[in-house]
């Protein structure tokens, strides 16, 4: 990397903090894989189905969606800082509250998990409420500078891009 921040040829302007929001993102893709493919494997050898549900959203609030956010900050690398963390993080509580309270309310049918079921299905909504006001920020930037980089130049030039506000 030049001294003065410019960004080589044939290198991306991702900073660092928007790597690490989507390698978080990925991590809890895989974890999240992992669990609900042991958790199937589980109900296909024991033939009981219960946890059906929670192993659906297991996978498809962890493993898909937490990957498609990953895949998505990877990919922009603009929307880093409060909004991309506050993002990311809503999903993976609203996966791991979402599938577990499931889990724990139908192996005990016991209304008093029912909560962790409904905190995680907020989270979860929120997660992607924030993701759509990433995606139009983002998108609103990009339709403001078509070069893809709406930082001012001292801005970039020092490591801080459009991302530190997000
Ligand atoms: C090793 C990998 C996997 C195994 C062994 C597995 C196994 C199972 C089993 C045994 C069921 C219950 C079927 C039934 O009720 O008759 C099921 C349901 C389901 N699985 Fe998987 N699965 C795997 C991966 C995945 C993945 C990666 C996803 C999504 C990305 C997924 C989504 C679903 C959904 C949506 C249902 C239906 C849940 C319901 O009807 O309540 N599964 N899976």
């Amino acid at each position: 990397m030049p001294k003065d921040g410019a960004v080589p040829s044939g290198h991306t302007n991702h900073r660092e903090e928007d790597m690490r929001i989507s390698d978080f993102c990925f991590i809890v893709a895989g974890l999240s894989a992992l669990a609900g493919m042991c958790l199937g494997i589980s109900m296909g050898i024991s033939q009981d189905f219960t946890l059906s549900p929670a192993h659906a959203h297991l996978n498809l609030l962890g493993w898909v969606s937490m990957a498609v956010f990953g895949l998505y900050h990877r990919g922009t690398g603009r929307t880093g800082g409060a909004l991309g963390w506050t993002q990311v993080g809503a999903g993976a509580v609203g996966a791991v509250l979402m599938s577990g309270g499931l889990a724990a309310y139908l192996s005990n049918h016991d209304d008093t998990f029912m909560p962790l079921v409904v905190a995680g299905s907020l989270a979860a909504l929120a997660g992607m409420l924030l993701f759509v006001a990433a995606t139009v920020r983002s998108a609103a930037g990009t339709a403001a500078h078509p070069d893809g980089n709406k930082a001012p130049r001292h801005a970039r030039a020092s490591g801080r891009d459009r991302a530190g506000r997000g």
